[in-house]
């Protein structure tokens, strides 16, 4: 069988979905896959601090899809991983990667998703609107912000007297956490068999 999928992670920021995907490969429920570079998308981030603990190269990319995909390139790179990454990708680079760019989503697209929705604000919005339930959304990238293929889905409970801070750490605990590690291995073993 081929060798395992090569996996680079973008961030922009904590970095606790790149977390669990360590977590994950030090568990080996990434079996398929192997997490070799992270890139944030400005430097200090703490995300490059879990990274560089891991052992896991790191390297800072500031809005410059050329040397961007001239990294994944050297390094190898078969999937790429958007983990809480702000930087809205052009078609050009998601074309040139398509169907090998995964993101995750705080809440269950349609809703709440699209231009300006991240981070608390998808929270926010979600409370706002009073919905019963939210959750998280791994999908395929392309050119449409948060518009890709979904490939998973997680629901989550929304419940009385929820802030967006107390919302979004029950996403993240009960469905990105979860997800994203399990969605990086489905894309690694689809890749690594040639199915992807
Ligand atoms: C997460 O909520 C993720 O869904 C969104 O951005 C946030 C990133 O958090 N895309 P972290 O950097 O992984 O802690």
């Amino acid at each position: 069988m081929k060798a395992k999928t090569r996996i680079a992670v973008l961030v922009s920021g904590g970095g606790t979905n790149l977390q669990a995907l360590i977590d994950a490969e030090r568990r080996g429920e990434l079996p398929d896959g192997e997490l070799c570079l992270v890139v944030g998308s400005r430097e200090g981030i703490y995300a490059l601090e879990r990274a560089g603990r891991a052992g896991i190269e790191t390297a800072v990319v500031r809005k410059d899809e050329v040397r961007l995909r001239e990294l994944l390139q050297e390094k190898g790179i078969e999937l790429v991983i958007l983990a809480g990454y702000l930087t809205i990708l052009s078609e050009e680079f998601t074309r040139s990667y398509a169907n090998r760019i995964i993101n995750i989503h705080p809440s269950l697209i349609p809703s709440f998703c699209g231009k300006g929705f991240y981070g608390k604000k998808v929270h926010e919005a979600a409370l706002r609107y009073g919905v019963k339930v939210s959750g998280a959304t791994v999908h395929l990238v392309n050119e449409v912000p948060d518009g890709g293929r979904i490939l998973m889905q997680k629901a989550v409970e929304v419940l009385e007297g929820d802030t967006p801070e107390t919302l979004q750490r029950r996403v993240m605990e009960e469905a990105e956490w979860k997800l994203l590690p399990q969605a990086a291995e489905l894309m690694s073993r689809a890749l690594r068999e040639g199915r992807a």
